[in-house]
């Protein structure tokens, strides 16, 4: 199922001198473009009113279920500027799926990925000014959907919003950040089984805030989640994916299995790994191992990775009675390896066996 995006432009988009100085240095996540897309859906009717339109707040009732029972879920993917000017999304059809299954977790009603697509393409040509061409800048596109309907009641809703923006941004991390420093939280569990930890929904990333405070006040740019069970196997950053490199060259990842985000990230670096005949275990690793393998030398590299985050070198670990350097406290060098094949995918840069781009313009 489809819908044709109705296509009503901006009355007043950003001169292109003024674009042209905040796509300079835009940072990460406070820069917009012109239009949104938005897509309602109405118990009964289905998915209906699909539209480009000039970005602007939304108006939502004060009862709108979204404000109180937090029923919202969101995708983070990117468009890259191509070699010759054009522009390529990554793997769009993998969020859509991901965007599916969080909507199952949440009580919503699935978006066919056909109008996901649609929805992103469409925005990302109507904004293609905004994608920049800085190093390692993109347009992330932020899909989302909340529940609309006015109701106190505690059930699924029986409206939605979906909707899309796009920021155009540089690196996620302010300043020049090589390698960041984790936060080991024994205080604080970012999802339990059983619970909503595979789904991209908001409301785990408000559970994380406090302890990504408790990590700034230590000093630490993130926080390292361990599993609600035990505390002591290695989950996720505060929105980002783990992985551990060996000394024999063998990398190792949490298992997905309910409490992990399937990070499209992650997905794609055990395929491109997997893919030149390293081995990659998706299998639990504890605290405790980390901190061993790290002092015997068996340990070499860690990187975490996300979409936004792209693949950022870790460094050193803190918590209570916890302090390590990882490796040489730098980027290592199967973690560059592997940042530089998948941005030389995503920008167009080297072939792309996998069939991950979608050309837009
Ligand atoms: C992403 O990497 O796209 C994320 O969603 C992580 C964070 C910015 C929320």
């Amino acid at each position: 199922m489809t819908l044709t995006f109705e296509i009503e432009p901006n009355a007043a988009p950003m001169a292109a001198a003024e674009r042209d100085t905040l796509l300079a240095d835009p940072g990460f996540g406070r820069v917009f473009t012109d239009h949104m897309a938005i897509v309602r859906y109405t118990e009964g009717q289905g998915w209906h009113s699909a539209r480009i339109k000039a970005r602007a707040p939304l108006s939502t009732d004060p009862a709108s279920a979204v404000l109180h029972y937090a029923q919202e879920i969101f995708e983070g993917l990117k468009a890259y500027r191509l070699p010759d000017g054009g522009i390529g999304l990554f793997r769009p059809s993998a969020n859509a799926r991901r965007l599916q299954d969080s909507a199952r977790r949440m009580a919503m009603p699935e978006l066919p990925e056909e109008i996901f697509l649609e929805s992103v393409r469409a925005l990302v040509r109507t904004d293609r000014d905004w994608v920049p061409t800085i190093a390692d800048g993109a347009l992330y596109l932020r899909p989302f959907m909340i529940a609309s309907e006015v109701f106190l009641g505690v059930k699924p809703s029986a409206e939605y919003i979906y909707a899309v923006i796009a920021s155009s941004v540089g690196s996620y991390w302010k300043g020049e950040v090589k390698a960041i420093t984790l936060w080991a939280s024994k205080t604080y569990t970012r999802a339990a089984p059983g619970g909503t930890g595979a789904a991209k929904c908001g409301g785990n990333y408000a559970a994380s805030l406090v302890a990504l405070a408790e990590a700034n006040r230590q000093g630490c740019e993130q926080v390292v989640f361990l599993d609600a069970v035990e505390r002591r196997w290695v989950e996720e950053l505060g929105g980002m994916n783990v992985f551990f490199v060996f000394d024999d060259g063998r990398l190792r990842t949490p298992p997905l299995g309910g409490t992990i985000l399937p990070g499209v990230t992650r997905d794609s670096l055990i395929q491109l790994a997997r893919h030149q005949g390293l081995i990659v275990e998706e299998a639990p690793y504890s605290i405790e191992e980390w901190q061993a393998d790290v002092e015997s030398g068996r340990l070499v590299e860690a990187f975490a990775c996300g979409t936004a985050a792209v693949v950022t070198p870790i460094g050193r670990v803190k918590g209570d009675g916890i302090d390590f350097a990882v490796g040489s406290g730098g980027p290592g060098q199967l973690t560059e390896r592997l940042r530089q094949q998948l941005t030389d995918i995503q920008f167009g840069r080297a072939p792309d066996p996998h069939g991950w781009m979608e050309r837009v313009v």
